[in-house]
Parts: C-alpha cells; structure tokens; sequence
C-alpha cells in the first residue's frame, strides 16, 4: 500500500466515524509559540485548552488531518530508520464531550479498529504503554483495564513515567495529557536480543512507536503546574511516515513511495548506490524534502529561527553533496523531484515552485564561494588537535559555517569544539563592535545621548509589547531605528491604527513608566528563551545563548541591550507619528517627553 492510499484510507476511515476532514495548517503556527508546527494539535490548541468553542467553528467535536510538521530536535541524528526532520501526522480528536463525545476508550477502539480490520496489521505485534502515573497525576488505570478488554496480555502491556507517557505542550504553556502508545515489534531481526527488550528499550530500535493516544485532561500553566482543564479531550497522532514503512514491510520510509523517487534521483546524479551510502544518502533526501517544504512557506536562509533551520539544512546537504560528487545545482534537481512527488497533495509546492528552486539556488551559490575555503582551514586546525571556539566563531562568521556543521566535522575526525564558551564569547564581542557602530550612528555625541538612545530603546520594548496587547499577537518587530530625539518601530500590522487604538498604546506604555517596573536582564540558551515566551526579533543574527531583558511581567525579548534600570526613568511617552512602511508594515515615530 503506497503512502496515498494509507493517507486516504486514514481520512476515509474517519471521515465515516463521523469526523470533519480538517485540511493541514500552515509549518508556521499561527501563535508563533514555537518555531514549526511540531503537532496536528497544534492548529486546535485554542479549542483544547477550552478557550474557543469547536462546535461553533466546526460543527463537532470530532476532527481529523494529516498535518505537516516539522521537528528540529535532531537534525544531526537524521539517517536512522524512524526519524525526520519533516513529516506528515495522520491525527483524530475528540474536543470536549457530549453524549457523542468519546474519551479513552472511543479512542482507543477507533485506533485499534483501523490498524487491526483496516489495515490487517498482526495483532500479536502490537504493544501498548500507558501513563503509570507521576507528579500527583494518578495511573492510566482505565486505559490498561480496557486494552485488557480487547484482548491484550498483561505482558504487552507496559507502565512508563512522564518522560515517555505524558505528552505535551510543544510551547512552555497549554493542553497537555497522558498518553498510550502503541508500539509495533518489527522483530528479532532489528532488536539488540537482550531478554528485557520492549517498547522504549534504550538498546535497539526494534519496536517502533506508531499511535499516540493522548487524553489531554490538564493545562501547563506559566509556573509550569498542570492544572485540571474543565474540558476532556483526545489527541492522536501517527506518523504516516513510519505506518508506511510497517505496511510496506520495509525498514524504513526511505525504502518507500515517499522517498524512492529522491534516493533514485541522488543515485543517478551520483552515479553512487544507495545501499553502499545508506546515511549521507538518507540525510540528503530527508533535508532536501524537509527545505522544499519550510521554503514554501517564506522562509529564507538566515542567521536566526526558522532561517537557521533553513540554512543549516540547505548547507548541511551542500557539504555531503560534494562528498558525494553530486554537481552544484543538485539542490535543485532534487527540490524538484520532490515537489513532483507532492504536488498533488501539497498544491503550494507548485505554485511556490520558482520561488523554493531560486532560494535553494542562492543559498548554493552563495555558500559555494566559501565552502572550499573555509573546509580547507577547519580541516587545517584540526589536524593539529580539537578546534577552539573562538577559531570556530571565525570559520562561522568568515565563511558561514553554520555551528552544528564545525561541530560535525569535527566529529567526523575525531575531534571536538574546545571551551565552547568562547564561541559564544567571540559572538558577543562581535556583537558588541555592532552595537558600537550603531552607536556612532547616534552622532557620536557623547553619553548623554546615548542615555537619551538607552531610554528610547527601552521605550521600544514597552511599544512592542503594548502593541500586542491593542492589535494582537500577530505584531512583530519588523525593524528599529533609534537616535537621541526619537525611536521608530516597524511592525507587522494589516491596517492603519485608528487615534483609539494609538491612545490604547500610549496609555498602557505610560501606565507601565509609571508603574516603575524593574528592568532585569538574565542569560540563556537561546531555546530557553523562546520557550519562555520572551520575543525575538527575527532579522538579528543569535548566538546559542542570548541575554533577555525582561520589564517587570509586561515585556520580555531578547535583546543584547543596553536598557535603563526602572521604567521610571522614561518620563512620558509619546507617539508623533503612524504610517505604512511597506505591505503589512506599519512605522511609528515616539518620544519621550
Ligand atoms: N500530539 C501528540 C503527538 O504529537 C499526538 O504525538
């Protein structure tokens, strides 16, 4: 069965228990908690946590998708057999309850009835996991007793902690639950033969995690305790990825329909077997399918977020594609085969088509002109013993190599990245000659000013934030601009402001000068920081750890500063002026008095 008609079969099923075929969202969520969509909840999150009323928007309660996600977690480790950068989550959900509400036990009937009669997979391979409750949640009693009911030996079913059996959030807050798993045992032949092997076994791969059954019951708050929703709900996801490799009886989903025409692609560009480079092979097609699919959403290579993922993923294939003799060009030849391979189903390929093939083609270019050099030096350091981070912030910032690839190279011969720190140290400093030059920028004029500029900037802050509070949360810093009389601030608006809306932000900005908060500043890795909630603004270039200025509990982003001490210091804000600065771009000009 080719992964189209396991995709189809998945949503038919469904679709006939009733539930409404939810299209996929964008990779980008829409409340930019995290950086991808990670999740099929996730486009449901408002209507998990009870915050917004899915039979009004959806008519029930019962949805289903396969979703497109995208997981950042271990790019370095691609090339086994059940992981991918990018993949597609078949998924059901049943979103609070009625009297045709279904909880644990609709759910697991309906999974167990579609990989059992639909799918005809040997029961006798299946193994459940269930929650054996932790941290004051109690035991997935109800779970265990009806798997029981369905036929499954006590043997076969298994007891983990959070850590394997409770799921969620992706972000630092919201819905989150127990869950059952449902492993599939591939056999012996892919186990490590240990006689306490199972599901979860840290030794081998042999059984695979298929189903995710959650009953998100709780809410992850902001000091991170689970609180009881007053709404229950079920959330599954299975990777299709992974349920095509089972079907087809092959190792993994590079042996299928998904990636076949790909790895035939990169053979016949090579010249090379598959079965001989297995990984580089496998790491090729994973990326290249990965990029085709975050390019069609907008994002370009960059320095930060989504952009790094990008970048790193387009100059991690640059590299292994020399090593494998492929010509430049291959990003392309390759993009394209994907996007055949998915147009049908994922119409924006298409139509996004000129644009993914013209940013893999820069972004080629671009890092060919270093490449060599850059191989040459790295290469050079580390014949002599481990590379120091500060000679890894050079390579990095003379010719783009992005850390994680430094750090692999190095790998590759048996070294590491010596007093990491300095790199990050070396990133400062840099940063610090930037921030210099932007203060020349203000005139030059003395400390004075620059007091004035400091003031201004945090002023920004207090903007940034009241803005997302007036307009929502779809603002975001497009660009700043400070000198010692004024600030402007770009940001991502749809419309003009109206005076009633401009008067909202100068209030809340002047209630918060007021209110004298404190400015604190704290050190962090820059995944600590977005998972905190603390903003970013995307065109800055991040070292791993990043320094994030918060303003009492108002505002917190991450910023290299310098700030005032207390809102206090401000004075009273004001905003001179409002208009567009490009498409979706509004501009404001602000003083303080
Ligand atoms: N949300 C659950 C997962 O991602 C189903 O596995």
């Amino acid at each position: 069965m080719n992964s189209r008609e396991i995709r189809k079969k998945f949503l038919d099923f469904f679709r006939e228990k009733a539930h409404k075929i939810v299209p996929s969202s964008s990779l980008i969520p829409e409340d930019q908690s995290v950086l991808f969509t990670t999740a099929g909840m996730q486009q449901f999150s408002l209507y998990l946590a009870a915050k917004k009323d899915v039979l009004k928007d959806f008519g029930t309660r019962h949805l289903a998708s396969c979703q497109k996600c995208v997981r950042t977690g271990d790019i370095e480790s691609i090339g086994d057999d059940t992981h991918h950068v990018f993949f597609e989550m078949l998924g059901n959900w049943s979103i609070g309850e009625d009297e045709k509400g279904y909880f644990k036990e609709g759910a697991i009937k309906y999974a167990l009835e579609f990989l059992l009669d639909r799918l005809n997979l040997d029961k006798n391979r299946l193994w459940i996991t269930i929650f054996k409750g932790e941290k004051d949640i109690p035991k997935d009693k109800e779970s265990f007793d009806f798997c029981r009911k369905k036929g499954f030996p006590e043997e076969r079913i298994l007891e983990f902690g959070m850590e394997d059996n409770f799921w969620g959030p992706p972000a630092k807050t919201g819905p989150c639950g127990p869950c059952l798993e449902i492993f599939y045992d591939r056999g012996e032949e892919y186990g490590c033969k240990s006689k306490d092997c199972g599901p979860n076994c840290p030794r081998c791969k042999r059984f695979v995690e298929l189903w995710t059954l959650v009953f998100m019951e709780y809410l992850k708050d902001q000091e991170g305790k689970y609180i009881l929703l007053n709404q229950r709900n079920v959330d599954t996801g299975m990777g299709l990825e992974r349920l095509t490799a089972i079907l087809n009886n092959k190792p993994s989903a590079y042996e299928t329909d998904l990636f076949l025409p790909i790895i035939s692609k990169i053979e016949n560009l090579s010249g090379k077997k598959y079965q001989e480079n297995k990984k580089i092979f496998r790491i090729l097609a994973d990326h290249i399918r990965a990029s085709v699919f975050i390019a069609s959403e907008g994002v370009l290579p960059s320095n930060v977020e989504r952009g790094y993922i990008l970048r790193r993923l387009l100059r991690r294939m640059i590299r292994f594609g020399r090593m494998q003799g492929l010509r430049s060009g291959f990003l392309i030849d390759l993009g394209k085969v994907v996007i055949e391979n998915y147009r049908d189903i994922y119409p924006e390929l298409q139509s996004h088509q000129a644009d993914i093939l013209t940013v893999f083609q820069n972004e080629e270019e671009k890092f060919a002109r270093t490449l060599e050099r850059g191989l040459k030096e790295t290469n050079a350091i580390l014949e002599k013993g481990d590379i120091e981070g500060k000679d890894a912030f050079r390579i990095y910032e003379t010719y783009g190599f992005p850390l994680e690839m430094i750090e692999e190279i190095a790998k590759e011969k048996g070294r590491k990245i010596k007093n990491k720190e300095s790199f990050q140290e070396a990133f400062k400093k840099h940063q610090e000659i930037s921030r210099a030059g932007a203060e020349k920028k203000f005139g030059g004029i003395g400390k004075e000013a620059t007091y004035e500029a400091t003031k201004l900037h945090t002023a920004t802050h207090l903007l940034h934030q009241a803005l997302r509070e007036v307009l929502g949360k779809h603002v975001r810093q497009m660009g700043s601009d400070i000198t010692p009389q004024r600030l402007r601030f770009d940001f991502s608006h749809p419309k003009k402001l109206t005076p009633q809306e401009i008067k909202k932000v100068e209030d809340i900005v002047n209630q918060k000068i007021k209110e004298d908060l404190e400015v604190k500043r704290e050190e962090m890795s820059y995944e600590q920081a977005i998972k905190s909630g603390a903003l970013a603004f995307f065109k800055e270039k991040y070292p791993p750890r990043v320094s994030v200025y918060s303003i009492g509990n108002f505002s917190k982003e991450i910023c290299a500063g310098p700030h005032v001490k207390r809102t206090s210091e401000l004075g009273h804000f004001k905003i001179i002026k409002e208009e567009s600065s490009g498409a979706g771009v509004r501009r404001i000009r602000a003083i303080l008095e």
